[in-house]
């Protein structure tokens, strides 16, 4: 058994940073291992202009102090309104890598995003010739469907015909939690991709009642049956350079997410990587973490891959329990209180 895994610096292609005191927890948490952040618009005042995007990576490249490394890359919340000269400004900032597509009502703050997918056909055109790719939350938000089948609705209403229809416009079909989803991706046409999340790999929807409601094992979408985590299992340790790392982290309070409506999302930044050793381990296949998680995201969005390298160590330790977080709050990260055997 191997005691150190030296890996090239991974990205992280999908996080949530929240602003103003939070960047001072999340920014640092992501920053010390991640190189890259593919970073999410959906901010209480979401991020729809490239003017707002460059002042919100300014704030974060603050946060991560002077003479930081970290490289936030932008993505732009597409609203109804969205115009093609927005997309333009996007696609000729050097920061800005993707649009970021919220099914109106689908997940935390996207009550601005969209209503109506096929008025939005021409950006999706605008966002296909210039290259910029969409990164879409998939769940259908249709009242009647199940919450456990929005993946697999999703798909079919609206994911297919998108695809189908703009042939050139890379896709990112965004923490996929279903066999539905691993297939669609595996058999889609070329330029289609996912990212997996920790908890998506590592829980089905067994953990959110275990012993009791477990408010810090909900995210959206929401853990399923363990026949589809077998599968997301398969997808992130497949080698299929379709399926990347994309944490999810998600930061809310612990007071917002243990109330009588709590919020969706599971903090993993403070142990993300060792989250997923931890995981490809247990699957056989440590061997394909650096792919998944340093490689294959790069390729997609056509970066160079990051030059240098970081080691983790097998040294057991345990996820703390909870920690502080903004105006005087304190935040319960994922995993809280339980063992890895990784640590960097
Ligand atoms: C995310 C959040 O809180 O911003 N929550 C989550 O459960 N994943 C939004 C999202 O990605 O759905
Ligand atoms: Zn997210």
């Amino acid at each position: 058994m191997s005691e150190t895994l030296e890996l090239t610096v991974p990205d992280d292609a999908h996080l949530h940073l929240r602003d103003g005191d939070a960047l001072r927890i999340t920014v640092p948490a992501t920053a010390k291992v991640f190189a890259r952040a593919v970073v999410m618009p959906n901010l209480s005042s979401p991020v729809t202009t490239v003017a707002d995007a460059l002042d919100y990576r300014a704030r974060i490249l603050a946060a991560a102090g002077p003479g930081t490394a970290f490289d936030p890359r932008m993505a732009l919340y597409l609203t109804d309104a969205m115009s093609s000269d927005e997309i333009q400004r996007a696609a000729d900032s050097p920061h800005m890598v993707a649009c970021k597509l919220y099914p109106q009502g689908a997940t935390t703050n996207s009550e601005f995003g969209v209503a109506d997918l096929e008025a939005l056909y021409p950006v999706f055109e605008a966002m296909q010739a210039a290259h910029l790719p969409l990164l879409i939350h998939g769940e259908a938000t249709d009242p009647d469907v199940d919450v456990f089948d929005r993946e697999k609705v999703f798909i079919e209403r609206s994911l297919e015909p998108i695809s189908e229809r703009f042939l050139e416009l890379p896709i990112v079909f965004e923490h996929v939690t279903t066999s539905d989803a691993v297939e669609f991706v595996k058999s889609a046409r070329a330029g289609v991709a996912a990212t997996i999340t920790p908890q998506h790999i590592l829980m089905n929807r067994n953990d959110l009642f275990a012993g009791g409601l477990r408010p810090h094992h909900y995210c959206l979408p929401v853990l399923k049956r363990s026949s589809h985590q077998l599968a997301i299992q398969q997808a992130a340790i497949s080698g299929n350079s379709r399926f990347f790392l994309g944490t999810d982290s998600a930061p809310h309070s612990k007071s917002s997410k243990e109330r009588d409506c709590g919020c969706a999302g599971c903090f993993s930044a403070p142990a993300a990587l060792p989250l997923y050793a931890e995981a490809f381990e247990q699957l056989g296949a440590l061997e394909r973490l650096e792919d998944f998680a340093s490689r294959f995201a790069a390729e997609f969005y056509g970066w160079p891959l990051n030059d240098s390298t970081l080691s983790l160590s097998r040294k057991p330790w345990k996820v703390p329990e909870r920690l502080d977080y903004a105006e005087g709050e304190q935040i319960v990260p994922y995993w809280a209180g339980r063992p890895l055997n990784w640590q960097l």
